[in-house]
C-alpha cells in the first residue's frame, strides 16, 4: 500500500512541474499565462505557488503517465485520470486549465485544483478525495506560509487560491485558505499548532461575510484571538488588491481589521434597517446577547457604554437586560 502512496505522489510531483513548464514555456500555455497576468499575477507568484497549465487534450496525462509505467489503476485511484465506463479506456480529469496544486505540509504535491479559463462551469475543479488527499485537512499554502506564521504569530485566512496568491505579492506571507469547503475541526487543529491568533479575510460579499461569521464562531470556541478584514462594495481580497495596490491592502484592510465583536456589530447590522423601531430593538437584543458571552466584564461594560452612546440609551437599562440574558446563559 505505501508503495501505491508513493506512486500517487510521484505523478503528482511530475505533473506538477509539467503543467508549470506548459504554462510559462510554451506556445500552447500563452494564453493561460496572459490570462493570469491580465489579472495581475506575477511571474514570481507563478513560480512561488507552481502554478502551471493543463492541455485541451483528452488524454495527454493518460500517456505522460503510462509513458513512465504508472499504473493507469492507480492513478485513477490518485484522481489524475477518469475510467470510461463504455469501454474501460482512460482520460484526463483536467483539461485546459489553470492548475494550482495542492501540497501536504511537507510539501509533497497531493491534488490539484483546476480553474477553468473561460466561464465554464465548475469555476475551480479539485482533485477528488483520495488516499492521499483529504480536503477537509489541507489548508491551501499551509506549508509555505508556516514559518512566517510563526514568525508574525498570527495567520491571514482566505477564502480562495487567488486571495491568497494576491495577497502574497502584497506581502502577506502568512495567508492560508480552505479549499472551496467550511472550515473543519481538523483544519482548526492544524492551525493550534502553530498559532493563536487569526485575521479571518473572507470576501466581503454576502457569503463571505455568513462564512466568517461561521467561521470565527468556531475559532472563537476554539480559543483563538479573533480579528476580521473587510472590503468594500462585497470586493474580495484579490480584486481589492487589483484595484487599490499592496499598500492600501496592508494598511485599510489588514491593519484595520476589526475586533471580533466589532465584527458582530456590523453582522448583525445587515439587513436591518436601524430607523425602524422593530429591527432596531432587534439588533439591540442580538447584541446585548453576544456582550452577555463576554468572559470579562470590563469588556462587557465597554460594548454596553458604545450601545447606549449610539441609540441614545440608559446604560442602566442595558446593564439590566444584559444580566438577565447573562444569568439566562449560566
Ligand atoms: N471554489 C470551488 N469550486 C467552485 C467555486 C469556488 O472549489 N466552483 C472554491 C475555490 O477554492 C475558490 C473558493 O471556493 O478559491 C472561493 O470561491 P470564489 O470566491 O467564488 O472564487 P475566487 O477565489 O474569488 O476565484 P477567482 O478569483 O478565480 O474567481
Ligand atoms: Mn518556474
Ligand atoms: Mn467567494
Ligand atoms: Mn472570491
Ligand atoms: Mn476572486
Amino acid at each position: 500500500v505505501p508503495k501505491e502512496f508513493q506512486a500517487m505522489k510521484d505523478a503528482h510531483e511530475l505533473l506538477r512541474k509539467f503543467y508549470h513548464h506548459l504554462l510559462v514555456n510554451t506556445k500552447e500555455g500563452q494564453h493561460a499565462l496572459e490570462y493570469l497576468y491580465g489579472r495581475g499575477f506575477s511571474q514570481e507568484s507563478i513560480d512561488k505557488f507552481q502554478i502551471g497549465y493543463s492541455l485541451a487534450s483528452w488524454d495527454f496525462v493518460v500517456k505522460f503517465l503510462s509513458k513512465r509505467n504508472f499504473i493507469p489503476e492507480w492513478m485513477e485511484k490518485a484522481g489524475l485520470i477518469i475510467q470510461r465506463e463504455r469501454d474501460g479506456t482512460y482520460f484526463d480529469r483536467f483539461r485546459d486549465r489553470i492548475m494550482f496544486p495542492i501540497f501536504d505540509r511537507n510539501g509533497s504535491t497531493i491534488a490539484f485544483s483546476g480553474r477553468s479559463l473561460g466561464g465554464e462551469d465548475p469555476k475551480y475543479l479539485n482533485s477528488p478525495e483520495t488516499a492521499i488527499f483529504n480536503k477537509s485537512k489541507i489548508l491551501y499554502n499551509y506549508h509555505q506560509a508556516k514559518s512566517s506564521i510563526k514568525k508574525l504569530q498570527y495567520a491571514v485566512l482566505f477564502e480562495g487560491f487567488a486571495d491568497v496568491i494576491a495577497a502574497d505579492r502584497a506581502g502577506i506571507e502568512n495567508g492560508i485558505a480552505t479549499m472551496g469547503t467550511s472550515l473543519t475541526d481538523e483544519h482548526i487543529a492544524l492551525l493550534r499548532q502553530s498559532v493563536q491568533s487569526i485575521v479571518i479575510c473572507y470576501d466581503s460579499d454576502n457569503a463571505g461575510v455568513q462564512a466568517a461569521y461561521r467561521s470565527g464562531n468556531l475559532l472563537q470556541d476554539a480559543g483563538f484571538e479573533l480579528k476580521v478584514a473587510m472590503m468594500p462594495d462585497g470586493m474580495d481580497p484579490d480584486e481589492y488588491i487589483k484595484k487599490y495596490g499592496p499598500e492600501k491592502f496592508r494598511h485599510e484592510v489588514i491593519d484595520a481589521s476589526l475586533t471580533w465583536m466589532g465584527f458582530k456589530f456590523l453582522y448583525f447590522r445587515r439587513g436591518k434597517n436601524l430607523q425602524n423601531e422593530g429591527d432596531r430593538l432587534n439588533y439591540i437584543e442580538e447584541i446585548i446577547k453576544e456582550i452577555s458571552k463576554l468572559p470579562m466584564a470590563v469588556e462587557r461594560d465597554h460594548y454596553l457604554r458604545q450601545l447606549a452612546a449610539e441609540f441614545s440609551l440608559s446604560l442602566d437599562a442595558l446593564k439590566q437586560q444584559q444580566k438577565e440574558f447573562y444569568f439566562a446563559e449560566k
